[in-house]
């Protein structure tokens, strides 16, 4: 069986920044406030007119250009997204067209914060059953388009931007995909949830709505466990993990969940002070941030974990490059 294999990240985040101080004249809120509790200082709002798809075909340029693959040669694009420009087509199909990627299949996966585990976890499988060479795996969010600027609760955490993998078919004893784990409970769906984003009639404009203790109790609890279970599920422990490469919701969930696995926190990819949450876009945006400080190398052993809306969760185990 072919191993899938992450050979280049790429990587593109709008220019604006958007400070604490920023929101502090917005809402009832302070620097100091979102700092201890999340660990965000700034994140990046895209300008008026500019679509997830943008972002999302800037990041698989960047990605493509790393790998020195050319977009024919794509077989498939994936990207998770909850902000794509419209329901239909998908971001992948505008992706596709706008790479000249003529040869490549695509679809959008919707699975909130979760999105990219999603996303690889099913390319591995297009990869491992022999389906597909190279799939472009994307993460791609513009929250700001779903934010209400004067929920406190909310707009302090989010931003935008957006992160590409080129999964490769290789080796079936090389680097690549060892393992993943998926979860879902839907019995969370009224605690983190985009109201009048699909067809139930909605009086206003859809914005997120989320109960922030309650999605953070099981943000912590789930994180720390799927974690753990992947890599002992390859009978392996913390100690075999070079790079933990968390979802960017809040330091604290971060914090817990490195601590459950007994990796330090240098071992741990953090940039939520910079962007933010990114939904789907966190994990390729801290794998790309991982990439530009010289963290990722040939056989870097590395655990992706996320938890989101739905609820959901995941956690991937990899070794880096071809
Ligand atoms: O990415 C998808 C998954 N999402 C997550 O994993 C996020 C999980 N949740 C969280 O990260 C945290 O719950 C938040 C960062 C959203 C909130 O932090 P918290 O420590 O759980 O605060 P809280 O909701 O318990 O609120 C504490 C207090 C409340 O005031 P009272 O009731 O104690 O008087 C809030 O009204 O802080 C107040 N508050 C704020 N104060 C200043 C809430 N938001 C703000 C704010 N600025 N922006």
């Amino acid at each position: 069986m072919p191993r899938a294999r992450l050979v280049a990240v790429g990587s593109a985040l709008p220019e604006r920044r958007l400070t604490n101080a920023d929101l502090a004249k917005m809402v009832d809120t302070t620097d100091e406030w979102i700092t201890t509790r999340t660990g965000i200082r700034e994140r990046r709002i895209v300008d008026p007119g500019q679509r997830c798809s943008d972002l999302a075909e800037a990041a698989a340029r960047a990605c493509l250009e790393k790998a020195g693959t050319k977009a024919v040669d794509v077989d498939g694009i994936i990207v998770a997204t909850i902000t794509g420009d419209q329901l239909m087509p998908s971001v992948a199909n505008l992706v596709q067209h706008r790479l000249g990627a003529v040869n490549a299949w695509g679809f959008d996966l919707l699975n909130a914060c979760n999105g990219f585990v999603a996303a690889l976890s099913t390319a591995t499988c297009f990869i491992e059953s022999g389906r597909a060479k190279r799939i472009l795996v994307i993460g791609a969010d513009v929250m700001s388009a779903i934010i209400d600027y004067e929920d406190r609760n909310t707009c302090i955490l989010f931003g935008d931007g957006a992160g590409a993998v080129l999964v490769e078919a290789g080796d079936s004893q090389g680097h690549g995909v060892h393992g993943f784990e998926l979860h879902s409970d839907g019995g969370g769906a009224a605690e983190l949830a985009l109201p009048g984003s699909g067809t139930v009639p909605h009086d206003a404009k859809a914005a997120v709505f989320q109960n922030g203790r309650v999605v953070f109790s099981h943000a912590v609890r789930r994180m720390a466990e799927v974690a753990e279970s992947c890599v002992a599920g390859l009978g392996l422990t913390g100690a075999d993990v070079d790079l933990i490469i968390p979802h960017q919701a809040n330091i604290r969930i971060i914090e817990a969940t490195a601590e459950r696995l007994k990796v330090p926190m240098e071992r741990v990819v953090v940039n939520i002070d910079r962007v933010g949450n990114t939904t789907a876009a966190t994990i390729p945006l801290a794998l790309a941030q991982a990439d530009a400080d010289g963290r990722l190398h040939e056989g870097t052993r590395i655990l992706l974990v996320a938890f989101g809306g739905g609820f959901t969760w995941g956690a991937c185990y990899l070794t880096w490059g071809r």
